[in-house]
């Protein structure tokens, strides 16, 4: 594997093995390496000839200062693990180098950006926007592989590829959890043994409330999860939301819409969790 921390030399290797035919599998992240990421690397590799991935603690898409200088960093163990999957290119580079002089771009994601995570981290996916499509400039990849536990930036990636009509097809891939069924997550490792041990929680609860799709309106749904959530103290709950899968807006019906998630953000101590499970 070789690591590249400045735009052009990375541009110069892709362009030469591009014009030798070979196709490229990008897996973007900020680092803190999981399981999670490992599989999407693994399917990346699979369905293309070079892995390349990213580890860029992007600054600009954290709406809170204290949350992006407790995001955990461990680029040593996540070259361990990179090699694990084979990885080909890792392209790491600092704040300087991807952001010379600040990116002011404003992208109009209309009310899919408005929505859960959209209305609780205001900025968040201008964000993640201005550095995925920065990213897609350098990579220039066949194929880009994102996590369905983070759905909604999956499906402001997604529109973004459609508005700004670039090249790259966007593979969604399945949320991976642990044995108890805690979402994967890099800010799992912050939490306590005691945060850790509840975690779980979060899932059965999204579970359970789905299996009552039959007997129960979306909003009883979603009332339902509130309460499940607020009766487990170390839980501070954010949202629940019972929403479509393609617009993410709340569902009023279950004939109006043709599938449904349900979708949580909550704090635990110091750490932000998000999860989310298809209805239907
Ligand atoms: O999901 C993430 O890790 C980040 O939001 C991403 C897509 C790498 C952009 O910084």
């Amino acid at each position: 594997m070789q690591t590249i921390k400045t735009i052009l030399p990375l541009k110069q290797k892709i362009a030469a093995l591009k014009q030798s035919g070979k196709s490229i599998g990008f897996v973007p992240t900020m680092g803190a390496l999981h399981q999670g990421h490992l599989e999407l690397m693994r399917q990346a590799k699979a369905e293309n000839d070079i892995l390349v991935v990213s580890i860029f603690v992007n600054p600009i898409q954290f709406n809170n200062p204290a949350d992006l200088e407790k995001y955990p960093r461990t680029l040593d163990q996540d070259k361990q693990l990179l090699q694990s999957v084979n990885c080909d290119l890792l392209f790491a580079p600092d704040v300087k180098e991807m952001y010379p002089t600040p990116d002011k771009t404003v992208y109009h994601f209309g009310k899919l950006a408005t929505v859960m995570e959209g209305a609780f981290r205001p900025g968040h996916f201008n964000g993640v926007a201005v550095v995925v499509k920065k990213l897609f400039e350098i990579v220039s990849p066949d194929k880009a592989y994102f996590g369905e536990k983070d759905f909604q930036q999956l499906a402001i990636i997604q529109l973004l590829v459609k508005q700004q009509k670039l090249s790259v097809t966007i593979i969604p891939c399945p949320t991976i959890r642990e044995a108890d069924g805690l979402a994967m997550s890099s800010r799992n490792m912050r939490l306590t043994p005691e945060e850790r041990a509840i975690a779980p929680e979060i899932h059965k609860i999204l579970q359970k409330t789905v299996s009552l799709r039959n007997v129960l309106s979306p909003n009883e749904m979603e009332q339902y999860a509130k309460k499940a959530f607020n009766k487990i103290q170390a839980f501070d709950l954010e949202y629940v939301s019972v929403a479509d899968d393609t617009e993410l807006q709340p569902i009023e019906h279950w004939n109006d819409v043709r599938g449904a998630r349900i979708f949580v953000a909550l704090q635990l101590g110091n750490v932000r969790l998000i999860d989310n499970v298809r209805i239907f």
